[in-house]
């Protein structure tokens, strides 16, 4: 553990309560002025940490932002969100993400508290106002480019679940589009560095509107979208989603990666609003119209078309009609 988080934990244990700054410095065995110093980083970070002479130090706000001291504090995971890069604002975090790749551990987790160039799926963009969750997941997997897909309904699983948890009727718009009552609240970016049939990297992104502001997103996207804000009625606990979407993930994650992809796919038919529906699915190369009857073993949706035939699509955007 970090200084600055040691002395943390030290002022969280005595709420109300003064520290002082040589209990600190002999827990820690450095000097009073490294203190003043750890004193000061967390202050940057955005604490508000009382200082009286011959008291000492007294914790007196946390602050609204997903730091990685708070998410790691009580986080079960084994490698995922075990290393937490967060910026207050950047281009996007899958971008960032990319960046670091290379030299990172495989779990390694890219949050921001802003995005000024959220990517959306298609090439679109993602509204990233503050009071969202913004995050993008490094990872290391042995597996075949072409699985990625199933690796998309991974997470959809596990982000439906954690919102399940709060008591929210969420459901999953295939592939991935995460709805509560038919409105966008969560949406996921998948993307890839591979060799031909090797990859080096996958940089998962999730974008929540947590405790988002609709009038802060673009009007056309603010018609489809919704909050959690808005649905509960209150303000969310952003740190707390975030430890159990980190969780949720890793536990599917891992379940994919040992047991294979129909343990999940289970629980993605469970919690899909696509199946049985009259839908539009718009590829590259065509779009189609039909109910949607299912989705096979590789998460491909199947579609009955108006005349009866049946086709499969592996990815694209779909429309609930
Ligand atoms: C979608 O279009 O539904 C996918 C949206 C994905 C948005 C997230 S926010 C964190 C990560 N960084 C990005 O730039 N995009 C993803």
């Amino acid at each position: 553990m970090k200084s600055e988080q040691k002395i943390l934990e030290m002022l969280k244990e005595k709420p109300e309560e003064f520290v002082s700054g040589e209990d600190v410095s002999k827990a820690l065995n450095i000097s009073r002025t490294m203190v003043w110093k750890h004193i000061n980083a967390l202050r940057d970070c955005g604490y508000t940490i009382e200082s009286v002479k011959g008291k000492g130090y007294m914790l007196k706000g946390i602050p609204d932002l997903l730091l990685p001291a708070e998410i790691e504090k009580g986080l079960k995971t084994e490698f995922v969100g075990r290393q937490i890069h967060h910026f207050d604002e950047l281009d996007s975090t899958n971008l960032r993400a990319r960046k670091i790749a290379a030299d990172s551990p495989n779990g390694t987790v890219v949050i921001a508290e802003e995005q000024f160039e959220g990517k959306g799926r298609t090439g679109g963009a993602w509204a990233s106002p503050p009071g969202g969750i913004y995050l993008s997941i490094i990872l290391k997997p042995e597996i075949p480019p072409d699985q990625l897909h199933r690796l998309t309904l991974v997470t959809g699983v596990a982000a439906v679940e954690v919102l399940k948890e709060l008591g929210i009727n969420a459901r999953i718009k295939w592939p991935n589009d995460i709805l509560i009552n038919e409105k966008k609240v969560c949406g996921i970016l998948t993307e890839i560095d591979a060799e031909a049939d090797a990859m080096n990297y996958v940089i998962i992104g999730i974008g929540v509107n947590a405790n988002t502001r609709l009038d802060a997103l673009p009007p056309i996207t603010m018609l489809q979208a919704t909050s959690l804000k808005e649905e509960t009625g209150q303000v969310v606990d952003r740190i707390a989603i975030t430890q159990r979407f980190l969780e949720r993930f890793e536990q599917y994650y891992v379940a994919f990666l040992t047991d294979g992809f129909p343990s999940v796919l289970k629980q993605w038919r469970e919690h899909s609003s696509t199946i049985g529906r009259r839908v539009k699915i718009v590829t590259r190369f065509r779009t189609i119209l039909g109910e949607a009857v299912g989705v096979d073993h590789d998460g491909a949706l199947i579609v009955e078309l108006d005349d009866g035939t049946v086709e499969k699509e592996i990815t694209g955007t779909c429309f609930h009609l």
